[in-house]
């Protein structure tokens, strides 16, 4: 289940901790970078090829936000709901996404590039609301307006993809 070219990178992770299992996070992104999300079977896999307890990467995948369970878009839009969010304005941002997209939360556009989704708290409430792309590229002080900027820009990068 797990090709020889991503074991070499796991194993890159397992020599960096004292137990196999601090490799978890790493292991299970890069089997989420080969296959787009994580199935069971990818779950299970990581377990097996770490030598740990399926519960112990079921646990990690069910407490991070980064770890796609479905498959998806190409590209994951994901707007922070959590208090301080939500209070400056992370529902109009929402309504403004679904509106230009023509989805709503947990959706893909049909050109099958765009997944929107809400988020718990992305650690930036200084900058809310917040939205992260593609769970590296953060976007702060979101207002509807300027959230049709940023979707512009996402559609230029999927035309020069
Ligand atoms: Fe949204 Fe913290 S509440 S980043």
């Amino acid at each position: 289940m797990i090709c020889r070219e991503d074991q070499t990178k796991i194993d890159h992770w397992v020599q960096k901790f004292p137990e196999p299992k601090g490799a978890v996070l790493m292991a299970l992104r890069i089997l989420q970078d080969r296959h787009g999300w994580l199935s069971d079977e990818s779950l299970d896999a990581v377990a097996e090829y770490l030598g740990i307890e399926k519960v112990d990467v079921y646990e990690v995948v069910s407490f991070y936000s980064m770890y796609r369970r479905q498959p998806g878009g190409k590209h994951y839009l994901k707007i922070c709901t959590s208090l301080s969010c939500c209070l400056t304005g992370a529902y109009d941002v929402i309504a403004q996404i679904e509106s230009q997209l023509n989805i709503s939360l947990g959706q893909t556009t049909s050109d099958g590039q765009v997944t929107l989704q809400e988020t718990e708290c992305l650690g930036a409430c200084q900058g809310a609301p917040v939205g992260i792309v593609n769970d590296v590229d953060y976007h702060e002080h979101l207002t509807p307006k300027s959230v049709d900027q940023l979707l512009e820009t996402l559609q230029q990068e999927v035309e020069h993809e």
